[in-house]
């Protein structure tokens, strides 16, 4: 997406989420607050999950959007157990930062409908946690209602560009199971579309 784009979308996110972040704060709350040791929060955009760290966890934070960062920086400037860096979580660099087996937790929320290969990112995922890790998501879902779904299909295009690369149509309660990841907890929830949120095992 052209950087002028990211730019506006960065300046209306929050605004834009506004109502629907009335809600979901209760479910980032209960899915991060007890999480404890050293977590990767993906594409963090404006911060919305840096309210519901623990003080004792250190947070490493990625965001590929500059513009999203900067909002993020502004609205957090001194979180000393978060750590943000401005990189993508497929970028290769980051394994440099990130080594085998270290991470307790690893947090998507609102993310993998966006990330271009999420299939790669959960795999890389799965290497970077601990056996004992958990991986955290929070995700809006294809429809698993059948005319809904197509509409979603047909919507998608103009969405993805409406949403700065956002998906309607990922069914990613099938991929993170179908890539070993095994749930702890997990539920699906409602607000106007369709959201599955869960702990999973590292398998
Ligand atoms: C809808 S926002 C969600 C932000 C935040 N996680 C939340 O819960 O509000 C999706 C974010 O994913 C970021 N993103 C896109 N591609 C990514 C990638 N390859 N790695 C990490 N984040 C990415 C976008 O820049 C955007 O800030």
């Amino acid at each position: 997406m052209g950087k002028i784009y990211q730019r506006i979308f960065a300046a209306v996110y929050d605004g834009v989420m506004k109502s629907t972040e009335a809600h979901l704060a209760q479910n980032r709350e209960k899915l991060i607050g007890a999480l404890r040791g050293t977590i990767l929060d993906v594409g963090f955009g404006t911060g919305a999950n840096f309210p519901f760290f623990h003080k004792d966890a250190q947070v490493i934070a990625v965001e590929p959007s500059k513009p999203m960062m900067q909002k993020a920086v502004r609205k957090y400037k001194s979180l000393p157990h978060v750590s943000m860096y401005n990189i993508g979580v497929n970028d290769e660099r980051l394994d440099e930062l990130i080594k085998p087996h270290s991470l307790d937790a690893v947090v998507c929320t609102l993310v993998l409908c966006t990330i271009e290969d999420p299939e790669l990112a959960l795999r890389r995922f799965k290497n970077w946690l601990k056996p004992e890790g958990k991986l955290v998501i929070m995700e809006h879902i294809k429809s698993k209602h059948r005319h809904k779904g197509r509409l979603q299909e047909l919507f998608n295009p103009a969405w993805k560009v409406i949403g700065d690369g956002c998906n309607l149509t990922r069914e990613t309660d099938k991929l993170v199971e179908s890539l070993g990841f095994v749930p702890v907890e997990k539920q699906y929830f409602k607000r106007t579309i369709s959201f599955v949120e869960g702990v999973y095992s590292n398998g």
